[in-house]
């Protein structure tokens, strides 16, 4: 795609989607990472006189209005965060807009409503794209994280007006690919998470290109069952026996190190000051479940870490979020950022509870990148084509970073 290099900004009505689906909390605002991260393109785009139109959903209010999520309050702390106006209009489209849109000045910034209000979001209804794209000269996309989803705001609204990406879009993208597609080897992938069915696109794609692949998370459980270990009575799908056995034998074919834990935490009651105990897999108690990696798994995936050059990682080892169960997550991240900050790895991470998990970790900011994207980064691990990128590409090559 076209980037901001490309894009001369002066007296244009630029429309921008980003994704303002922020955490909240009592009305405000919870975590700023999302807006922190799209600071740089409206800035650049305003600094240089053009007339910033941003375009979001939040939540899931399915084409209704939902007073409790508008855009309103974030409005404000974005304000903050561009240190700068940003006036607001309630709706997305229609009288309101168009005349908000008309009378913004060169290097003002607007936020329109909930693009989710309308019905023809999430269907990509053409003639709310063509209704959104009367509002801009230009549009530009750096909603990396909603661009998993082919509708009118991420991907019809394209279709009418020059499109770009911005720089949060290009940062996305250039990491995955240094990470994925054009790694540095070895590369590694940790893959947590509490189902093989809800990943597995996500690790049949990741075996093809990693070199060593470390589950972790209730997944695991299942592997270890699929193995023939006595799991007890932790988390695991016995439907998918078979598939982690397929996974395990592909593994082995492509030369790919799949890393199972050795020993885990167990307890017997999914509670916080349960007592636990540490076994070998081999010696998980019946009526005990296992909640996190033992320290054997830690120091063999810490050993790992050391042989490789490249790591992806997406979701927690363990249940994080009750201590001690976090111990395992702690310690392997705690590695990652050793590594990464002396120069050694390169570590992307991105999805689901991976950013809190790292957050916990106290390691946050010392990745090489940590994606915005929840959803959008699984379906890029999966190797799935992503329309709201397709939209602003001529070609699939021009996906590519510049
Ligand atoms: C996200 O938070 O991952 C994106 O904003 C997409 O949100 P959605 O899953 O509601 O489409």
């Amino acid at each position: 795609f076209a980037t901001l290099d490309t894009l001369a900004p002066k007296g244009k009505r630029i429309l921008v989607r980003v994704d303002l689906n922020v955490p909240m909390k009592d009305g405000q605002v919870s975590d700023q990472t999302r807006i922190e991260r799209i600071v740089p393109t409206i800035r650049e785009l305003a600094e240089k006189g053009g007339r910033v139109i941003l375009l979001s959903h939040f939540d899931r209010p399915k084409g209704k209005v939902v007073p409790d999520m508008s855009l309103k309050p974030i409005a404000t702390a974005l304000a903050t965060a561009l240190g700068r106006p940003v006036s607001f209009a309630h709706d997305c489209i229609g009288d309101e807009a168009e005349a908000a849109t008309r009378t913004l000045r060169d290097g003002e910034v607007l936020l329109l409503e909930n693009t989710r209000f309308q019905p023809g979001e999430e269907k990509n209804d053409p003639n709310l794209a063509a209704a959104l794209a009367r509002l801009g000269d230009v549009y530009v996309n750096d909603a990396f994280s909603a661009a998993h989803r082919a509708h009118a705001s991420t991907a019809g609204v394209a279709e009418h007006l020059p499109s770009f990406g911005g720089r949060l879009m290009e940062a996305e993208l250039a990491a995955l690919y240094a990470a994925l597609e054009n790694p540095e080897r070895p590369v590694g992938a940790i893959v947590g998470g509490a189902k093989i069915s809800t990943k597995l696109e996500l690790l049949e794609n990741m075996l093809a290109k990693v070199n060593m692949l470390a589950i972790g998370g209730a997944m695991a459980n299942t592997f270890l069952a699929a193995q023939g270990v006595n799991v007890g009575k932790s988390l695991k799908e016995e439907e998918m026996l078979d598939t982690a056995r397929k996974i395990i034998a592909e593994a082995k074919a492509r030369g790919c190190d799949l890393v199972l834990p050795v020993d885990v935490v167990v307890t017997e009651e999914f509670m916080a000051g349960a007592p636990t105990r540490t076994v070998p897999v081999s010696e998980i108690p019946d009526g005990w479940m296992a909640l996190d990696v033992g320290p054997q798994s830690v120091q063999m995936l810490n050993a790992k870490l050391a042989g490789l050059k490249t790591l992806v990682w997406n979701g927690p080892l363990g249940v994080f979020e009750l201590p001690p169960f976090d111990e395992g997550t702690n310690a392997v991240a705690q590695e990652a950022a050793r590594l990464t900050k002396a120069g050694a790895l390169k570590t992307v991470a991105g999805g689901g509870d991976t950013v809190a998990a790292l957050r916990h970790a106290g390691v946050l900011h010392d990745m090489t990148y940590v994606s915005t994207a929840g959803g959008a980064f699984l379906e890029w691990l999966e190797g799935k084509i992503l329309p709201g990128l397709t939209a602003i590409s001529t070609t699939l090559e021009k996906t590519l970073p510049v």
